[in-house]
């Protein structure tokens, strides 16, 4: 597989290296320079999950890792189920919560931790990388006792779900964690700032495991195609899915499925009040707004790092961005839409109820809609519990994590103290 540099296309790359370098040169994001159709959609969709997820995937990598060594690499990574469950109004919830950390991360850490230490060289490895919640358990879970690869994760103090907190900052050994005094885009920023310093690029070998990597979107791919599969045969050519977006990594990857041939009508891209991209598409102007702070926490990004990958791949595809649906939810309405969704028998955190409630609004009668789960209830536990006025119970990777103490440390959102402590 080739890659090139979204800012800079004479930076081009393998995989193998995109997987080890995270992003390019200037910042610039890293994309296949090929995405050709699979040959036989309707033959892989009725393969199980991951024998044709290694088939997906060995497709994009193409000659560079060997179809065996695929094989093993998902194997290791997709040990866990990806539902489609039928809602009592029709629509299709695709649960992605099935996972260690209970969050749809699970496939892309997952599959980037395989990734890199199959291709890393000998040279020490950092992980660096911003979480709004659930990249950091889910790459602190996919990475924890990795011989040679240290993970650095900085989140924002107090803005992520107590719970998202201790399932990753108890954990100790290779994974050190930091609550930045700041928001998500002050994170990423920091994140942004060690990979332009080259000095320290090279002495700790930083790497980036969020959704910049390009190995957890392919990883992504593999659940649309699942969502598919399980859908009835008639009804594959009329879905719609609806994204529960904030970084847009999860979005880019269903329309790279899109790309490759998997028949969804449309997708929709669901946000909460950091609505950058809806109102972007609305009126054609890039106008982020400071970040605020949502029920779906994890979506509280206005500056989406992933959002050149969309229109590159929408400008190669030839799709015009308007036909791209979107919409947001504020607090309210979010609210709104978890009693509903609990009226119907499901329990559901905020960001699905985000992704359900547009597509409610959006669907026409002759469309199928699926939305996104990408996170279980109780990894919300606070919000849901409040607002159903229930006490849902922990599952049990979460009560464990819940009694142990955290193991952060608290910095200012200021490079150098974080320069300081990475070469410390
Ligand atoms: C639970 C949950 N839902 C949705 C999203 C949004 O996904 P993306 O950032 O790929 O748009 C995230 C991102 O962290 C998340 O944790």
């Amino acid at each position: 597989m080739n890659l090139y540099n979204i800012k800079d296309n004479s930076e081009q790359v393998s995989f193998a290296q995109a997987v080890r370098q995270g992003l390019g040169r200037e910042q610039g994001l890293f994309f296949p320079d090929v995405i050709a159709p699979l040959a036989d959609v309707d033959a892989l969709l009725a393969l199980p999950l991951a024998e044709r997820s290694a088939r997906i995937i060995s497709h994009l990598l193409g000659d560079e890792v060997p179809a065996a060594k695929v094989s093993e690499l998902i194997n290791a990574a997709f040990t866990f189920p990806a539902p489609l469950v039928k809602l009592k109004d029709g629509t299709y919830a695709l649960e992605l919560f099935h996972g260690p950390t209970l969050a749809f991360k699970d496939f892309g850490g997952r599959f980037m931790a395989q990734c890199l230490a199959a291709f890393r060289t000998n040279d020490k490895i950092t992980i660096l990388t911003a979480t709004s919640g659930d990249t950091g358990a889910a790459v602190a879970h996919a990475f924890y006792g990795l011989e040679g690869i240290e993970v650095v994760i900085l989140y924002p103090k107090g803005k992520i779900s107590p719970l998202q907190e201790k399932l990753f900052c108890t954990l100790g050994g290779n994974i050190r964690t930091i609550a930045i005094d700041g928001d998500f885009d002050a994170c990423q920023a920091l994140v942004k700032d060690a990979f332009d310093d080259e000095a320290l690029k090279k002495a700790i070998g930083l790497n980036s495991a969020n959704s910049i990597n390009i190995s957890r979107l392919l990883a992504q791919v593999c659940y649309y195609f699942e969502a598919v599969a399980q859908l009835p045969k008639a009804d594959r050519a009329k879905a719609v899915i609806s994204v529960p977006s904030g970084n847009f990594g999860n979005l880019t990857a269903g329309l790279i499925a899109k790309a490759l041939g998997l028949p969804v009508k449309r997708f929709i891209a669901a946000t909460n009040a950091n609505d950058t991209v809806p109102r972007y598409l609305k009126t054609g102007q890039w106008e982020p707004h400071q970040t605020v702070a949502t029920l779906s926490n994890a979506m509280d990004v206005s500056r989406p790092n992933n959002w050149p990958r969309v229109e590159e791949l929408c400008r190669r595809e030839g799709w015009a961005l308007e036909t791209l649906g979107s919409g947001m939810r504020d607090d309210a309405q979010t609210r709104a839409a978890l009693k509903r969704l609990h009226q119907l028998d499901y329990l559901c955190e905020p960001h699905g109820a985000i992704a359900w409630d547009l597509l409610g609004e959006q669907l026409t009668e002759d469309e199928v809609g699926v939305f996104l789960c990408t996170a279980h209830p109780a990894k919300f536990k606070e919000s849901v519990d409040e607002i159903l006025n229930l006490n849902v119970p922990l599952p049990g990777p979460l009560a464990k994590h819940a009694e142990l103490p955290l193991l952060s440390v608290n910095l200012p959102a200021e490079f150098a103290r974080l320069r300081a402590f990475l070469v410390g």
